[in-house]
């Protein structure tokens, strides 16, 4: 699969929301490192984790998708960016999902949910059975850069079972994110529980979007199919 066929469902390309971009020209300098590989589609999912600075609103982020995607328009770049939201998991968001404070992705019912990094006695599990219960999707990211589930890597196999989807970040396959995260990506993919590759991009020189190379190692790792599936296929169904 080429890298121009890449849908990235997780990036921070929305500037001012969140650790992303702080101003719109750095968004659009990020933006251009997609376009230069031709990508033609992200999703922008700023974080989300009530009362903290960043909490903007679906609301918000939506005109914020719309206010990047008129700049990109006038400054030449094709790029189509589809709005979403990447959901701290907390307790109780049940609550907050019925208030409609939660953004899906594009227009699915997919919720992009991240589990917290170092809190390994918080079991992220349980509030991801409000959102089943509402018969809503949840896509787990990055879950190999979480302690909970380096410590627990089998839970990843019973909750896919369950019908919860799982997101990784390409840079955790690349070793970006140390060798634990390597290595439980590798393993979430012999057990063939991926269902999205991301890029969880943040700017457009740390955490950035695959460049050709990078591409190149990643198809050394991924077999071609299963790599379609993940990078293309998956993300289009969310559309
Ligand atoms: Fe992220």
């Amino acid at each position: 699969m080429k890298l121009s066929d890449f849908i990235d469902i997780h990036t921070h390309i929305l500037p001012g929301l969140d650790d992303g971009p702080k101003e719109l020209s750095e968004s659009i300098v990020l933006a251009r490192l997609y376009t230069d590989v031709g990508i033609k589609m992200v999703f922008a999912t700023p974080h989300f984790l009530p009362g903290t600075a960043w909490s903007a609103s679906p609301e918000k982020i939506l005109a914020a998708t719309q206010m990047l995607q008129d700049s990109l328009h006038h400054s030449g770049s094709k790029l189509i960016l589809i709005p979403g939201m990447e959901i701290a998991i907390q307790k109780n968001m049940g609550m907050n999902l019925d208030r409609g404070r939660y953004l899906p992705l594009g227009n699915s019912s997919a919720y992009l949910l991240e589990p917290p990094f170092d809190s390994p006695s918080f079991n992220p599990l349980e509030p991801l059975n409000e959102f089943l219960e509402r018969q809503q999707q949840v896509i787990l990211a990055h879950p190999e850069r979480s302690e909970y589930f380096q410590l627990y890597p089998q839970t990843l196999q019973k909750v896919h079972s369950q019908g919860v989807a799982i997101q990784v970040n390409i840079g955790s396959l690349l070793g970006w994110f140390g060798q634990q995260s390597q290595e439980l990506a590798k393993q979430l993919l012999v057990w063939d529980i991926i269902d999205y590759l991301a890029s969880d991009a943040h700017s457009s020189e740390h955490r950035r979007p695959p460049n050709l190379q990078e591409w190149q190692t990643l198809q050394e790792i991924i077999n071609p199919a299963t790599l379609r599936k993940l990078a293309y296929t998956n993300p289009k169904k969310l559309l």
